[in-house]
């Protein structure tokens, strides 16, 4: 089954976004991933809605925004219109999770939940119901080129069982590289972030890359 490959935005090169959003819809991505982080919840800053607005400009493909910032119920509309399709909120971040995910879906666009490394799935079973999409961290948020946290592994096989109750899809988010991606997609996962463990940063092509990538 063809898996859904995200490039991590945070990871491009922003001096040529125009032409890296162009080469990568070209070679295959299936959505923009863009992380916004407001150095509260996660200790960073990444993209703002005017990035959103760049990549959006340049692809009709899938753009998802993974809010890795406090209370992000108040800023949805910010990011519905600045273009996104798909927005991640963590439940770590939100206080009223479900209220949130189905205001999403009452503006059309789809709705996930980012799960992070320390976050056991019952505690968000009560809304697995409302989820497009389950972002599973398989790092703590906030940077690119960490390591994987192979005790994720143990929550990624729960929350597959626990699909075929929900009509979520499963994305990882965190240090995939061509091994992880090969090892989580035979075990049922449907997508990868791509940063820089697979995609930025090396000596191949974007094409080349994901046309690897969706074979294994
Ligand atoms: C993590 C970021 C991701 C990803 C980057 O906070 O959300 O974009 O880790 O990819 P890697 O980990 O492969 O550099
Ligand atoms: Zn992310």
């Amino acid at each position: 089954m063809a898996k859904l490959l995200c490039p991590s935005m945070m990871c491009a090169d922003f001096g040529n976004l125009k032409k890296e959003v162009t080469e990568l819809d070209l070679a295959g991505a299936d959505s923009f991933h863009c992380d916004v982080m407001d150095g509260s919840f996660v200790p960073n800053i990444a993209m703002g809605v005017m990035d959103i607005e760049a990549v959006r400009q340049h692809t009709n493909k899938m753009v998802d925004c993974h809010l890795m910032i406090e209370n992000p119920s108040s800023k949805i509309d910010w990011f519905i219109n600045a273009g996104a399709d798909l927005i991640y909120i963590h439940p770590e971040s939100e206080r009223y999770v479900s209220k949130t995910l189905a205001y999403i879906k009452s503006r059309g666009k789809l709705a996930g939940l980012a799960i992070n490394p320390d976050t056991n799935p019952l505690v968000v079973s009560e809304v697995l119901g409302l989820c497009d999409y389950l972002l599973v961290m398989t790092v703590n948020p906030g940077f690119a080129g960490q390591a994987f946290l192979p005790t994720v592994k143990e929550k990624i096989k729960v929350l597959l069982d626990m699909k075929e109750n929900y009509h979520y899809k499963i994305i990882i988010d965190g240090a995939c590289s061509p091994q992880i991606i090969a090892e989580l997609s035979k075990m049922g996962c449907d997508g990868f972030v791509l940063g820089t463990s697979a995609l930025f940063g090396q000596k191949k092509t974007y094409q080349d890359i994901m046309k690897e990538l969706q074979r294994l």
